[in-house]
């Protein structure tokens, strides 16, 4: 017999048994604990998933819900099978995991059912991929995006044959070996989704992708991919999304899509080596939602059928020599959001070339070749919030009224030929931000700025004129205020107010006053001070705070006196300091020295004076290519150790160096010139692209004495020397033979004696020499540059004789032996200076990286979700411009 008693007692039993036995089947203890290793290889560090916040996801810790004493599958992060219990899924992506992920590491030895791994927006600090992850041969989805892998891509990835997704994107310096994508291609049958964007493939494209017919999704942008794109990849059945963006050595054509009943809906092939003409049967992509197909070789008209995609909302063709008009059927795109056509031949009147399209938000069609006056808007475009009408030739004035505006953000109106007053609509737009009208031909005055959100205004280069409205300083969000080139007056009095002041170029104005003392006080993104020709006076604030941010300041043709202000050494990010043609007396600023990024030192013609001291510091002037001292009263010798040190102008390997211009790449909505007047081969120039090789000394005109040190012959990489109208005397040195890249050097007016040193015919660079008005004697070196300087480089010397003065040699003086092939190079091999790139002026020059500024303001996340695609949410670029911009 069994009572009830027993019989609870078994169905306790039971009970308890169950319930250890669901536990058990829970999480194995194993898995549990290597997952704990696993989370102990890591810190956390919310930076580690920065880019996260980019696309618009939330990241975490995940793995601090890894706790011993709970069960792993239910670990945030952790999936596990419902029958077996084994853990069949891992998503750590976003989880803030910083630390290297090694061979040995756990999670290849006890996850044999992992079918889902994902790892993405960590940083694994330059981790290889191990050729362990083949271990797991039932994954069907691999996500090591955006994490910080390097190095190859192991074979044995391409082991993992039923893999349906794999994302190796937006690493850095992530290779695919020959022959690893040939191998990956072949073994992925199932493959759906495939994105190697950022992995550096370097051949050319596989056919074997023509068998991954599931394909959906293809990224292979930033692949470095070269050669014929095999046509069929467009036509795979279920192909969706194919970006092969920036890949500069793919060549190929726009297929046709005959009789197609395509699912494309992204296509992306832009800075890629296609050309051609864009079919009609593109009409048949009836999907389409984006097409980008900008900075390639496509040229011909745009064919009407594009008004038959009526899902596309992205159309960006930019920079390529279409022609022609746009077809009025785009006025069917009753989604499109997003036009760019910039940088076309596109011809016609422009009012009659925009589409009536009421759903743009995003409008450029700068730089073609249009006519005819500003464009009425009338009721159609009202949503738009940015405008782009740069460099299309608009005629005549703007319009006094224009009916409503209210959501522009955006407006660039430059480089156009537009004359007249600015309307006072144009200052009361009420959600304007970046504001361009530079490069025109307008009059009259500046009414206040009324666009609270304003953050960039730029206008540059007109006849505007009258006191600007400095209440525009109380504009809170004013990041650069760019007005070079008017005749607007007024003074500074305001600038204390602008707190998030970035770039201020007054240049060329006639604005006058003080700079008040708030000056240095700025916070560290004030980078730019640019008051060049103005009529500014007093003395300059000596208040330069410790944090400050200044790289260029530009104070140069003003009315400035008093010292140069010490708290000056403070500016350790100082890259420009041209404080030249004012009225400034002071010793020689040697503590400037300390300043290891200062780069141009320009404090000619003021008032000072004094000998130059030898420098305190070990390595003055680490990085300085520029000295202009010239116009001064510096007195006593030359300052000897300084030549000694000025490593910027020592050994500069050239062909390594980038032609790069001094300025500042701001994100990449805009880029900042620095400007200088530069006195080059005897003529005042206006620099307005200074070649970071440029390298100059100008000590002329002061009352330096003694003598020339042969020291200065270390400086082999400068372009030019001045030393003229001093009292120098002595030799000069043969040293200055070791100028290799000499083109022009002035050493007249001085006291110098003796021989012109032969060895001076190896400056083959030279086109410009001036010896006159000093005391030299003997033969003028014959041969090479030597055979083009014509009398007035001799002038007024002792005894100077030879060609091409009139005096021959009288015979005891030997001749060089005449050499056979003497004009063998007298051409310069040096670069023309003066010549001023077509765009180029000082200043501003803006949205160069056309389709990349709306990303990087943080509104536009539904476009950076649309380029970089909905899934693959790659920031690599973010993440490493912004290192390389402040890292200079
Ligand atoms: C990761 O950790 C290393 C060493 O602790 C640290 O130097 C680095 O800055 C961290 N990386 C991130 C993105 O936090
Ligand atoms: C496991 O069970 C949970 C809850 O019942 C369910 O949401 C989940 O989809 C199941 N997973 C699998 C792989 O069947
Ligand atoms: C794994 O390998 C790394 C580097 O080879 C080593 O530093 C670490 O101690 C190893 N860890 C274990 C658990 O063996
Ligand atoms: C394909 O994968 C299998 C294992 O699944 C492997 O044995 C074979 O070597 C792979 N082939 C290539 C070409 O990678
Ligand atoms: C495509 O697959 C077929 C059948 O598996 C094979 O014979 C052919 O070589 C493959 N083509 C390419 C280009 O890899
Ligand atoms: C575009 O649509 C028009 C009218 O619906 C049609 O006649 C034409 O054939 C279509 N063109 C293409 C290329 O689909
Ligand atoms: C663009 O097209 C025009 C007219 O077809 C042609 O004259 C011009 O050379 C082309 N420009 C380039 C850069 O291909
Ligand atoms: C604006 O839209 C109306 C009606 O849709 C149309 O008649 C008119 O031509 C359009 N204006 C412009 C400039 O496109
Ligand atoms: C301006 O933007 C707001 C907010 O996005 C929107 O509600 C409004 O309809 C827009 N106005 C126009 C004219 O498009």
């Amino acid at each position: 017999m069994v009572s009830n008693n027993q019989l609870f007692h078994l169905f306790l039993f039971l009970c308890f048994f169950q319930i250890t036995c669901l536990h058990a089947q829970l999480c194995t203890q194993e898995q549990s604990s290597a997952l704990l290793q696993f989370k102990q290889q890591f810190s956390f560090n919310n930076d580690a998933s920065y880019n996260c916040a980019h696309y618009g996801i939330h990241s975490y810790p995940k793995m601090e819900s890894w706790k011993e004493d709970s069960d792993c599958c239910s670990w945030d992060g952790v999936e596990c099978d419902n029958n077996t219990s084994q853990v069949i899924g891992l998503d750590l992506s976003c989880s803030w995991l910083n630390g290297t992920i090694h061979p040995n590491t756990t999670i290849f030895y006890y996850f044999p059912h992992l079918q889902s791994l994902n790892l993405a927006f960590n940083d694994f600090g330059m981790s290889r991929i191990s050729s362990e992850f083949s271990r797991f041969t039932r994954l069907t989805h691999l996500n090591l995006s955006d994490s910080s892998f390097s190095g190859k891509v192991p074979i044995e990835v391409s082991f993992l044959s039923n893999l349906v997704s794999l994302d190796l994107s937006s690493n850095y310096d992530l290779r695919l070996e020959e022959p690893g994508f040939e191998l990956l291609v072949q073994n992925l049958t199932k493959v759906r989704e495939l994105n190697l964007r950022y992995v550096n493939i370097s051949s050319v494209v596989s056919n074997s992708l023509l068998n991954l017919t599931s394909l959906t999704l293809l990224d292979l942008s930033f692949c470095g991919l070269r050669g014929k794109f095999p046509d069929g990849i467009f036509h795979l059945p279920h192909l969706n999304e194919l970006r092969i963006w920036y890949n500069l050595a793919l060549t190929g054509y726009f297929p046709e899509f005959i009789n197609s009943s395509s699912p494309l809906q992204y296509l992306d092939l832009s800075y890629i080596n296609f050309s051609g003409e864009l079919p009609d049967s593109i009409g048949n992509l009836k999907s389409l939602k984006f097409l980008r197909a900008s900075y390639c070789k496509f040229y011909g008209s745009i064919p009407t059928s594009l008004g038959n995609l009526t899902e596309m909302t992205y159309l960006g063709i930019e920079y390529n020599n279409f022609t022609g008009m746009l077809p009025s059927s785009l006025s069917n795109l009753g989604n499109l959001i997003y036009l760019v056509v910039e940088g076309n031949n596109f011809e016609g009147k422009i009012a009659d070339f925009l589409p009536n399209v009421k759903s743009l938000l995003y409008l450029y069609v700068g730089s073609n070749s249009f006519s005819g006056p500003f464009p009425s808007f009338g009721a159609n475009l009202t949503k738009l919030v940015e405008l782009g009408l740069s460099n299309i030739q608009l005629r005549g004035p703007l319009p006094s009224q224009i009916i409503g505006l209210p959501n522009l953000t955006w407006l660039s109106l430059d480089d156009n030929l537009i004359n007249g007053t600015i309307p006072s609509w144009v200052f009361s737009l009420p959600a304007l931000e970046y504001f361009n009208l530079s490069n025109n031909k307008l009059t009259g005055y500046v009414k206040e700025f009324k666009s609270a959100h304003l953050i960039i205004v730029d206008l540059s280069n007109n006849n505007l004129h009258g006191r600007f409205p400095s209440s525009t300083f109380k504009l809170v969000n004013l990041s650069s205020l760019i007005l070079s080139s008017n005749n607007f007056s007024g003074e500074l009095d305001m600038l204390c107010h602008a707190i998030s002041i970035q770039i201020l170029v007054l240049s060329s104005n006639s604005f006058n006053g003080s700079i008040p003392q708030c000056l240095g006080n700025f916070n560290r993104y004030f980078f730019i001070l640019d008051l060049r020709k103005n009529n500014f006076s007093g003395t300059i604030p000596d208040t330069f705070a410790k944090e400050n941010g200044f790289e260029t300041i530009n104070l140069d043709s003003n009315g400035f006196e008093g010292p140069v202000p010490k708290s000056l050494e403070n500016c350790k990010t100082l890259q420009v300091l041209d404080l030249g043609r004012n009225k400034f007396s002071d010793k020689f600023p040697y503590w400037l020295g300390n300043l290891t990024w200062l780069q141009v030192l320009i404090l000619r013609s003021n008032k000072f004076h004094g000998p130059i001291p030898n420098s305190k510091f070990k390595i003055p002037f680490p990085r300085l290519r520029v000295m202009d001292l010239s116009n001064n009263n510096f007195t006593g010798p030359l300052p000897r150790k300084y030549f000694k040190n000025l490593n910027a102008m020592m050994n500069v390997d050239e062909a390594s160096f980038q032609l790069t211009y001094l300025g500042m790449l701001g994100g990449s909505t805009y880029y900042y010139n620095d400007c200088l007047t530069i006195v080059i081969k005897g003529s005042t120039i206006e620099m307005v692209k200074v070649l970071t090789i440029f390298t100059v000394i100008d000590l002329s005109k002061n009352n330096f004495e003694g003598q020339i040190p042969q020291i200065i012959g270390k400086l082999n990489s400068i372009r030019g020397l001045n030393l003229s109208h001093n009292s120098l005397t002595g030799h000069i040195p043969a040293s200055l033979a070791n100028l290799t890249m000499l083109e022009w050097l002035d050493l007249s007016s001085n006291k110098l004696t003796g021989e012109i040193p032969q060895q001076l015919k190896n400056l083959k660079s030279l086109e410009v020499l001036n010896l006159s008005r000093n005391q030299l004697v003997g033969p003028i070196p014959q041969g090479n540059q030597f055979d083009t300087f014509l009398n007035g480089s001799y002038i007024d010397n002792l005894a100077l004789c030879g060609l091409p003065l009139l005096n021959a040699c009288s015979p005891r003086t030997p001749q060089p032996p005449p050499l056979m092939f003497q004009q063998e190079d007298n051409t310069s091999s040096g670069f023309n200076w003066e010549v001023i790139l077509p765009g180029y002026i000082c200043g501003l020059a803006w949205g160069l990286v056309m389709g990349y500024f709306m990303f990087f303001r943080g509104k536009a996340q539904w476009l950076v979700r649309i380029i970089e695609g909905e899934r693959n949410k790659s920031g690599k670029r973010f993440k490493k411009q912004s290192h390389r911009n402040r890292a200079r």
